[in-house]
C-alpha cells in the first residue's frame, strides 16, 4: 500500500465514522509565538482542545504539515525527518476511550491489515493525577490484545506532551508494530526497538497550567496521531522510510543527477532529500520565511546549506539546476495535497537558488579558512575565537563548524562560542541603541527632518520592496541619512526609483507627524515597528506619520512631513549578509 492510498484510506476511514476532514494549517504557527514550527497535528487545534466550539464539528480528521528541528543534525539515518505529515483524529468532547481504541484497532488490522500478533500496546499506569488506566487496557483485550503485549508505562512513555509543558495534556495509549523478518516474540518489551511506535493516542483531559496544577479541561477529548512517513514504510515493508514510497523517486533522482548509488551514500542523499523537503515546505507557507540569521528562518537556511554541503561531497556540480530538479519533483508530489506548493513554485525556486549563490560565495573563503584553523590544531579543540571568526566573518552557522570539525575528530569550543556570540550582540544592540536613542548626532533641524525621513523610506521599503524589510540601523548627518534594512536582494533601479517616488509623495501630501505615549505591549499590538524590542522600557513613544508609518522611537521629528524638502537615494549597497544600506540627500 503506498503512501497515497494509505493517507486516502485513513481519511475515508475517520469521515466513515463522522469525523469531517479539515485542512492542514500552515507548518509556521499563525497566532502562536511560543514554537517555530507546528510539531504535531493538534497544535494548531489548542483553542478547540481547551473549550472552543470547532466550526466544523467535534469529529475531526487531517493530514498535518509538522517540522522537528530540535535533532536536524541526527537526521541521515533512515528514521528521523526534519518535516513529516501527521496524520489526525480528533473528538472534542465526543467519543472517548473506547471508540478511539476500537476504530484504530480497526483501520490498523482491517484496511491496513496488519495481523493482530504484529501489534503491541502500552498504556499509562497511573500517578498522583490520574489512576491506572485500565479502562484503556480493557478495550485493548477485548479487541484479542493479550496480556503480554499489553504494558503500563509511566509518565515518561505515557503522558502526552510529557510532565513539564504547559496546555492540554493526558495520559495516552501507544501502538507498535513489530517490525523484523525475526521470530515475534510473546512479550513485548520496550527495550526491543524492533517494536516501532506507529500511532499515540492521547487522551486530553487535562491542562497544565501555569502554576504547575493540572485542572480538568471542559470536555475530555481524544488526539491521536499517525507519522505518515513511518506507517508507510512499516506498510510497504521496509526498514528505511527512504526506500518507501514517500522517497524512492526522490532518491533516484538524487541518484541519477550524482551518477552514484544510494547504497554506497546513504546518508548524504537523505540529507539533500529531507532538507530540500523541508526547505520547500518552509518557503511555499503563507508566512513567507527566507533565509535570515533569526528563528524559522535561520533553521531554512541551515536545512539548504546542509543540503549544500552534501551535495558537494557527492561531487553535484552546485552551479548545476540540482536543487531546482530535486525540488520540483517534490512540488509535484504533494501539490495536490498542498496547492501552496504550485501556487509558490517561483518563490520557492528563487529562495533556494539565492540561498545557493549567498552560500557558495561565503563556503569556498570560509572552508579555506577552516583548513588554516584546523591545520594549525594540535590537541583536537578548536577555541572560541575560531569558530566564532568562522561565523562572524565567514558566515558559517556554529552547526556547520561543529559539524566539519567532527569529521576531523577536532572538538568545538561551543559553550565558549555562545557566550562569545551573545556578548557580540549585545554590544552591537547596545550600539545600536545608543544611535538610536539620540538618533541622531546632533539634533539640529536638518538632522531631524533627516530622522523623519528615515521613517518615511522606512515605510516605503514596505510597500515597494517587500513586507520583509525592516530597519537594521540607522545613521544621520547634517549631510545625508544612512539607513539598513533587512532585505535578500540587491534593489533594482526600478524599485529605488519607486521607493523615492513614494518618498517624496508622501512629503508632498504634507501629512501630519503625532507623537503618543503607550504601554509597550499595546505599541506592539498595534504593529508599530520597532528595532529592539526587549530595550524599550515598559511605556514606550510611538511617532505616527499619518496612516503611512508607525514606530517605537525616541524622535525628534517634524511635525508635518511637508516640512521636509524632496529626497534622492544616492547609493544602494551590501551591508552585511541580508542587509541592504541606502545613503540619501535632500535634493530641494
Ligand atoms: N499529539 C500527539 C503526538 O504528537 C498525538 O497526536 O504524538
Amino acid at each position: 500500500m503506498n503512501s497515497l492510498e494509505i493517507r486516502e484510506k485513513y481519511i475515508k476511514f475517520f469521515e466513515s465514522k463522522g469525523h469531517k476532514q479539515i485542512p492542514s494549517a500552515p507548518v509556521v504557527p499563525e497566532n502562536d509565538p511560543s514554537v517555530l514550527f507546528n510539531t504535531a497535528g493538534m497544535q494548531p487545534l489548542v483553542p478547540y482542545l481547551m473549550g472552543q466550539p470547532h466550526p466544523y464539528g467535534s469529529r475531526l480528521c487531517d493530514y498535518q504539515k509538522c517540522m522537528r528541528t530540535n535533532d536536524l543534525d541526527e537526521v541521515g539515518d533512515g528514521t528521523h525527518h526534519t518535516f513529516f505529515e501527521m496524520l489526525g483524529n480528533w473528538s472534542l468532547g465526543d467519543y472517548f476511550k473506547k471508540e478511539s481504541v476500537t476504530w484504530s484497532f480497526e483501520l490498523l488490522t482491517k484496511e491496513f491489515n496488519i495481523p493482530v500478533e504484529r501489534l503491541a500496546v502500552t498504556v499509562f499506569k497511573g500517578n498522583d493525577i490520574v489512576p491506572a488506566d485500565d479502562e484503556t487496557a480493557n478495550v485493548w483485550r477485548s479487541l484479542g490484545i493479550p496480556d503480554s503485549r499489553i504494558r503500563y508505562l509511566g509518565e515518561d512513555d505515557n503522558w502526552w506532551p510529557n510532565m513539564e509543558l504547559t496546555g492540554p495534556c493526558g495520559p495516552d495509549t501507544e501502538i507498535f508494530y513489530f517490525r523484523s523478518d525475526d521470530e515475534i516474540p510473546q512479550e513485548y518489551d520496550p527495550e526491543d526497538d524492533r517494536w516501532v511506535e506507529i500511532w499515540n493516542n492521547v487522551f486530553m483531559q487535562y491542562n497544565h497550567n501555569e502554576d504547575g496544577t493540572f485542572t480538568e479541561l471542559p470536555k475530555k477529548n481524544v488526539d491521536t496521531g499517525m507519522g505518515l512517513e513511518r506507517i508507510t514504510s512499516v506498510l510497504e515493508g521496509v526498514n528505511d522510510n527512504y526506500k518507501s514510497s514517500i522517497w524512492k523517486d526522490v532518491i533516484e533522482k538524487i541518484e541519477e543527477i550524482t551518477n552514484l548509488s544510494y547504497s554506497e551514500n546513504e546518508k548524504a542523499m537523505r540529507i539533500i532529500a529531507d532538507h530540500i523537503r523541508s526547505a520547500v515546505f518552509i518557503s511555499a507557507d503563507p508566512s513567507g520565511i527566507k533565509p535570515s540569521n533569526t528563528d524559522q528562518g535561520y533553521i531554512l537556511r541551515r536545512l539548504i546549506r546542509r543540503a549544500i554541503r552534501y551535495a558537494k561531497k557527492l561531487n553535484i556540480d552546485i552551479d548545476s539546476n540540482w536543487e531546482e530538479e530535486v525540488a520540483l519533483m517534490i512540488i509535484n508530489k504533494y501539490k495536490n495535497f498542498y496547492p501552496e506548493l504550485e501556487e509558490n513554485r517561483k518563490v520557492v525556486l528563487d529562495v533556494l537558488k539565492d540561498e545557493k549563490n549567498k552560500f557558495n560565495r561565503t563556503l569556498e573563503h570560509g572552508l579555506k579558512e577552516f583548513e588554516k584553523i584546523t591545520s594549525k590544531i594540535v590537541d583536537g579543540k578548536m577555541d572560541k575565537d575560531n569558530a566564532f571568526r568562522l561565523y562572524d566573518t565567514f558566515g558559517f552557522p556554529i552547526e556547520l563548524t561543529v559539524e566539519l570539525a567532527k569529521e576531523m575528530n577536532i572538538e568545538v569550543d561551543e559553550k565558549g562560542f555562545e557566550e562569545k556570540f551573545k556578548a557580540h550582540q549585545e554590544i552591537s544592540r547596545a550600539g545600536a541603541k545608543e544611535k538610536f536613542k539620540g538618533g541622531l548626532a546632533s539634533t539640529g533641524e536638518i538632522e531631524t527632518k533627516y530622522h523623519t525621513a528615515t521613517h518615511l523610506l522606512n515605510a516605503a521599503l514596505k510597500v515597494i520592496v517587500s513586507p520583509d524589510c525592516h530597519q537594521k540601523g540607522s545613521n544621520i548627518t547634517a549631510e545625508r541619512m544612512r539607513f539598513d534594512f533587512s532585505c535578500d536582494h540587491k534593489l533594482t533601479d526600478e524599485e529605488k526609483q519607486k521607493v523615492e517616488e513614494l518618498v517624496n509623495k508622501w512629503i508632498d501630501e504634507g501629512i501630519t507627524v503625532t507623537k503618543e505615549e503607550m504601554p509597550k505591549e499595546d505599541a506592539i499590538k498595534s504593529g508599530a515597528e520597532c528595532m529592539f524590542i526587549e530595550k524599550y522600557p515598559d511605556i514606550v513613544t510611538v511617532y505616527k506619520i499619518g496612516d503611512v508609518s508607525a514606530e517605537l522611537c525616541g524622535g525628534p521629528h517634524v511635525s508635518n512631513t511637508s516640512e521636509l524638502s524632496h529626497i534622492k537615494i544616492k547609493k544602494e549597497e551590501a551591508c552585511s549578509a541580508g542587509i541592504r544600506r541606502i545613503k540619501a540627500v535632500f535634493v530641494d
